[in-house]
């Protein structure tokens, strides 16, 4: 066998702060159902756009250390708050190749707006960065980008309230200030808020269009492994491990609703080891 055909059967390595990632992975077992996935979800630590990127930065670097350990072929940042922050340390530090979640959503977004204003919601650390602004004006120089920081979102979705009243009604407080500012494109600039994307298109109106990158981000992931023939090509079902630095809690439920069935093989790992 050659190395490529063996490294072709390898999984391919997803990290979050938390179940957000769970919205990627979806996504990659559609269009690459063939391919075995680990994702590593950081509970313990979980989460991370408050914290500053000095410590974003030590996580991502510990995430992608565990996953390596695993032998993955390619890495999912499925984490935007990671994506904006620690991409060109990760790939200093590391060979593998690395698939990220802002990359995307910023293509998609610059394509979609027509009147060139773009809102993105975020975690702190994503929006105080400028690496979205960066994307989006190398692809189309003239957009206007308003971004607000919505931090109480991943701890509603960590506690699977998304799609309640209380949730709901942060949203509308949230959403209100961009839609004044006559957006037509909004990102979802963290991979957590996909699980509020119904409620989000209910208060954004019909006019503005939401930006999940997660299919935009499964499709990367298929063409890079294409592109270095590294595409699993046998036809058995690929599989999916977890790992957790901390106790599931809510993670075991949420992840079987959102992924539409039962979740198996969930192992706690000692992050700090790596
Ligand atoms: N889901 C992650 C993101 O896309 C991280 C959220 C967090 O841990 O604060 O930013």
């Amino acid at each position: 066998m050659t190395m490529r055909k063996k490294i072709s059967k390898h999984a391919i390595g997803v990290f979050d702060s938390g179940v957000g990632g769970l919205t990627v992975v979806k996504e990659l077992i559609k269009q690459l159902p063939n391919e075995k996935i680990i994702y590593f979800g950081d509970t313990a630590r979980v989460p991370y756009g408050p914290k500053s990127v000095k410590s974003i930065k030590h996580f991502a670097m510990q995430d992608t250390a565990f996953l390596i350990s695993q032998h993955v072929k390619l890495i999912v940042v499925a984490c935007n708050t990671v994506s904006s922050n620690a991409m060109p340390l990760l790939q200093s530090s590391f060979s593998v190749p690395f698939i990220d979640v802002l990359k995307p959503n910023a293509e998609l977004a610059a394509h979609t707006t027509e009147n060139n204003r773009i809102g993105i919601i975020g975690t702190y650390a994503t929006v105080e960065t400028s690496t979205y602004e960066t994307y989006i004006r190398s692809i189309n120089k003239n957009t206007r980008i308003f971004k607000i920081p919505t931090p109480l979102l991943v701890p509603l979705a960590e506690e699977g309230l998304s799609g309640t009243t209380i949730s709901q009604e942060i949203l509308k407080m949230y959403l209100s200030s961009l839609i004044k500012k006559n957006i037509d494109t909004l990102i979802l600039g963290c991979t957590h808020y996909p699980l509020f994307e119904k409620q989000i298109k209910t208060i954004a109106g019909k006019d503005i269009q939401i930006i999940n990158s997660a299919r935009h981000t499964a499709l990367c992931v298929k063409e890079e492994l294409h592109r270095t023939d590294m595409l699993n090509k046998t036809t058995r079902q690929g599989k999916i491990e977890f790992y957790l630095s901390d106790i599931p809690r809510n993670f075991n439920k949420i992840a079987r609703r959102f992924l539409n069935r039962p979740v198996k093989n969930v192992k706690h790992i000692d992050i700090e080891r790596y």
